[in-house]
């Protein structure tokens, strides 16, 4: 049976290397067309609180595709939240219509919470800046897939290291991998303290620069974060980080030409578009790999696919 059988996904804390193994292998064999409509028969509730495209298009694709079905709301609007509604009480309510629940929110550790007072798994879609864990398994999946391992990468991290959780994941599982971490960005959007200490006592080699170029020429992948102005509580201070970094062909360059690029997306304006059209740029096909990945571990979650 699955490790993830009936267990809500909240943090990548949570996890062991077999357990991302576990879904990269599921990930795989789904990609591949090995199985069928695994999700027949379940309801997946998408709740998100917070905007979205790629997220909540890509589990409710992966879910239709795999013949299940989805209820659910795209923004707070939508929801009785905005007749008061609280959020502890709207997860009790749809918790009795549906068999799975994933949660976009904005507020850090509200998936937990929800995983508290619902009799169903739940499935962190985003949490503030804190975790974003079905991101990093399409992450890990495409840097595999890609590169044919994990361990002993370089990897570089770019942009807002403070509030993007798509980072705080991904560094999470790659110190399983043993990788070895150049984190770069601005002073104030460095990576938190305690993310790095984890990476530390995880004896990955990390270190922290500010320009891109001096990462040198052996980074395997680059994964680029865009800044995150809804998290500042300051417009100003976004304003003065705003537009830091800009990637472009030469860039790719400077870093010795065969580095991979990645993006959760969306992008504002930290990839020239000019690096679209290089081989380095893996970010659509990252954001493709949403749909295998999303229907590999709600499949292991409902039962629909075990992992020998
Ligand atoms: C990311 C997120 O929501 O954290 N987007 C995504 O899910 N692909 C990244 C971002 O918003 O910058």
């Amino acid at each position: 049976m699955s490790r993830f059988r009936n267990r809500s996904v909240l943090s990548i804390r949570d996890m062991d290397r077999e357990d991302l193994t576990e879904v990269m292998e599921v990930t795989g064999q789904v990609k591949s067309g090995m199985h069928g409509s695994f999700l027949e028969g379940s309801t997946i509730a998408l709740l998100f609180f917070e905007p979205s495209t790629r997220t909540r298009l890509s589990f409710e694709s992966a879910v239709l595709q795999r013949g299940g079905r989805v209820v659910g709301f795209g923004s707070p609007e939508a929801s009785s939240q905005s007749k008061g509604e609280t959020f502890v009480d709207t997860i009790r309510t749809v918790t009795g219509y549906c068999d799975a629940m994933v949660i976009r929110h904005p507020v850090e550790g509200s998936a937990r919470l929800a995983s508290e007072v619902a009799s169903v798994p739940v499935v962190n879609a985003g949490d503030g800046a804190n975790q974003h864990p079905t991101q990093t398994f399409l992450d890990l999946f495409t840097i595999r897939e890609q590169l044919g391992d994990i361990d002993g990468l370089h990897v570089g991290m770019m942009g807002d290291l403070k509030y993007g959780r798509t980072v705080h994941s991904l560094a999470t599982a790659l110190r399983l991998f043993g990788a070895e971490i150049t984190l770069i960005s601005p002073p104030t959007l460095r990576m938190p303290a305690h993310i790095l200490a984890e990476l530390t006592a995880a004896g990955i080699r990390c270190r922290e620069i500010e320009q891109p170029e001096e990462a040198g020429r052996n980074l395997d992948v680059l994964y680029i974060t865009r800044i995150q102005r809804e998290r500042f509580g300051d417009p100003q201070e976004y304003e003065s980080v705003a537009h830091c970094y800009r990637v472009t062909a030469s860039t790719i360059d400077a870093l010795g030409g065969k580095v991979r690029v990645m993006h959760p997306l969306p992008r504002v304006d930290e990839i020239a578009e000019e690096v679209d059209r290089m081989p380095n740029a893996i970010y659509f096909e990252q954001a493709h790999n949403g749909i295998p990945t999303r229907q590999a571990l709600l499949g292991l979650v409902m039962g629909g696919l075990a992992h020998d």
